[in-house]
């Protein structure tokens, strides 16, 4: 941000500085143990002096150490406060502060210290207190024996590297959380780019519900939008299809009935016509076995679909049963020639098994230099989100599954609480089962989650808990504070209180992927590499430019969804695609007319009226007998 100039490879880790350096430091005595309770030991300490240098500044947050025979013992300051009763007798420790204790350094030879997690002795009363220096705290974090990436600076000694075992973050997913322009985004962009450099065989999703990400990443990241993205509607299985024929509201079950009844014959007879050399086999699919179930994703032909559904309708007697056929069948119809979802229809009535195309360049089989996919959903119909989220996430856990995690890959998702709420009946149950089968099998496949959210109390707790390095970003809102503290272990959840003071940028890290909770401050991004909304235009330089007339129309044009590639299915007229260009107002709903073709031009907005929609469709019915 202050350094605009910078390129991206002034990502690279760059200093892994001499470690010896500050090994002449010496050690200050500070106090003495005084109280020792589960994992917790209170510290006698002398008031600070108001000119004491910084390293004797006892305050929340740092890190003390416990000389307890050969170990050092690595505590964080959780409380600090004046005594109330006496002191030890000829020490005028007149404060006292709260330790958790979490860690220690084996002494041992000088050159075979080390750190390690939990202690195995607890101090005693009167064991000398003092602080961590800078030789301890590299000790702490530079461990050498494992893939580390440089994230930023810890909060506690700026010269040194606060450093994230990369492998461990990864392969029990991360999640990175706090209120929203505390920096997530910019952490998240960080992250991959320190990952990718750690890990060349890593492949990345990234789900970009805001399309903030574009710019991140240059020449290493392929964008995805409606425009040039392929996701067949075959590939969906059938609750994300009934979720997108349906537009994301709720199902109408006769008419799922008869969809699930359809679509494995439409599956079969393509399969058919395929074997048989483009001989229309239509009848004989009717009988034929349905050996392919409703979610296998083998392409069929929505001519199929419908032609099944029209035989069927024809050859009843009832009228109220023909009026689900037919309700259907529209409604099948309404959204294939919708363009907004000409990425799912183009080319619906031809058939032909893409795939294997579509499986590499969704996830970067191979990466070809560009590993990371970017899924910009801000641009597709909002009904079809959670259906898009749904199909992606459990391709990229089966693709995993069925290859033997031969292809390891990170899923990002951004605002997870959309697609994961605590409260299940919020969201759409597809998309959570994806998501959490990558939270709870995905290791093995090395498929990884990283999750970004803002309402964390939102998030469903067990997802949260599957993610085993967080990145807890500032907080304010008491119930996100509460189910954090759940989630982290005891000795990690006192730092919690520190949350909403957090600056931009800063994090606290818990978890495996961290030597110790810590707190630590991100690196800077590059002004360029920063996320920004793509609608947001430029900088604040370009505020008139953004509004001129030119990008006026080309919002517009966005909104109406004529961005979008018109369908070059040969079955649209062209006059229809014209029609659909028609604004989604519900003021210009057409009334008068009774063509039941009048359906096929209306976009998801006007069939907020369904339920008069279909009211109209059966006035205008003609009689059927
Ligand atoms: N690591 C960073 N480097 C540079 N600027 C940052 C960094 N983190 C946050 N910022 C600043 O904070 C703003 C908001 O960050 P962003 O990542 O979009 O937040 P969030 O995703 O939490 O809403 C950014 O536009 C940027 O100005
Ligand atoms: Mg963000």
């Amino acid at each position: 941000m202050n350094n605009g100039a910078a390129s991206e490879t002034d990502l690279a880790i760059g200093d892994t500085q001499s470690a010896d350096q500050a090994s002449a430091q010496k050690i200050e005595f500070l106090g003495r143990v005084i109280a020792v309770r589960g994992s917790q030991a209170s510290v006698g300490l002398p008031a600070a002096a108001p000119d004491a240098p910084e390293e004797r500044r006892v305050t929340v947050g740092k890190f003390l150490g416990i000389a307890a025979g050969k170990r050092l013992l690595v505590g964080v300051i959780t409380d600090v406060c004046l005594r109330t009763e006496p002191a030890l007798p000829d020490h005028d420790h007149v404060a006292a502060a709260q330790l958790d204790l979490i860690g220690e350094i084996r002494s041992g030879e000088a050159r075979t210290a080390h750190f390690q997690r939990g202690v195995t002795t607890y101090p005693a009363i009167g064991d000398p207190v003092v602080s961590i220096g800078s030789r301890e705290l590299r000790l702490i974090f530079q461990n050498s024996s494992s893939r580390m990436i440089d994230v930023g600076k810890l909060q506690q000694d700026n010269a040194i590297a606060a450093r994230v075992d990369v492998d461990e973050m990864l392969s029990k997913h991360f999640a990175v959380l706090g209120t929203t322009g505390v920096g997530k985004s910019s952490a998240i962009t960080l992250l991959l780019h320190q990952m990718l450099q750690a890990r060349p065989d890593l492949r990345v999703l990234l789900l970009d519900v805001h399309n903030e990400y574009g710019r991140c990443f240059g020449e290493r990241a392929q964008i995805l939008d409606p425009n040039n993205v392929k996701l067949p509607f075959w590939l969906f299985n059938f609750d994300e299809i009934v979720d997108v024929f349906f537009g994301g509201r709720p199902s109408l079950e006769e008419e799922v009935n008869f969809l699930s009844e359809v679509i494995p014959l439409a599956k079969a007879s393509y399969a058919q016509q395929i074997g048989s050399a483009g001989r229309l086999a239509l009848k004989g699919s009717e009988q034929a076995n349905a050996r392919y179930t409703l979610d296998v994703p083998v392409p069929y032909r929505i001519a199929d679909l419908l032609a099944l559904l029209d035989t069927r309708m024809g050859k009843l007697e009832n009228r109220a049963s023909r009026m689900v056929y037919h309700k259907l069948i529209t409604r099948i119809e309404t959204v294939c020639n919708d363009p907004r979802y000409a990425f799912m229809f183009e080319n619906a009535n031809v058939g032909g098994d893409t795939m294997v195309e579509i499986l590499a360049t969704l996830f970067r089989l191979p990466p070809n230099g560009k590993p990371i996919t970017i899924m910009q959903l801000a641009g597709f119909p909002s009904e079809v989100v959670d259906a898009l989220v749904s199909v992606t996430c459990r391709m990229a856990f089966d693709l995993g599954l069925w290859s033997d995690g031969d292809n390891p890959l990170l899923v990002v998702c951004e605002e997870a609480h959309r697609y994961m709420a605590a409260d299940h009946s919020v969201g759409f149950a597809p998309t959570r089962r994806a998501i959490s089968r990558i939270a709870k099998e995905g290791r093995k496949y090395r498929v990884f989650l990283g999750l970004v959210t803002q309402r964390p109390a939102e998030l469903d707790p067990t997802i949260l808990s599957q993610c085993s390095t967080l990145f807890a970003m500032r907080m304010t809102n008491d119930r996100d504070q509460a189910l954090l503290r759940s989630a982290v272990a005891d000795t990690a959840a006192n730092l919690l209180a520190f949350l909403p003071s957090l600056g931009t940028g800063e994090a606290f890290a818990f978890g495996e992927g961290v030597a110790l909770p810590t707190r630590l401050k991100f690196r800077q991004l590059p002004a360029q590499l920063l996320p920004r909304s793509d609608t947001m235009g430029g900088d604040q330089g370009d505020a008139n430019a953004a509004i001129d007339n030119h990008s006026l129309a080309a919002v517009i044009d966005r909104w109406r969804g004529r961005t979008t590639k018109p369908r070059t299915a040969p079955d649209k007229p062209a006059e229809e695609a014209a029609a659909a260009m028609v604004p989604p107002s519900p003021s210009l709903q057409p009334t008068q007319g009774l063509d039941p073709n009048r359906f096929r031009l209306l976009k998801r907005p006007l069939e907020d009226q369904s339920a008069k929609a279909g009211l109209e469709m059966q006035t205008a019915e003609p009689p059927l007998r």
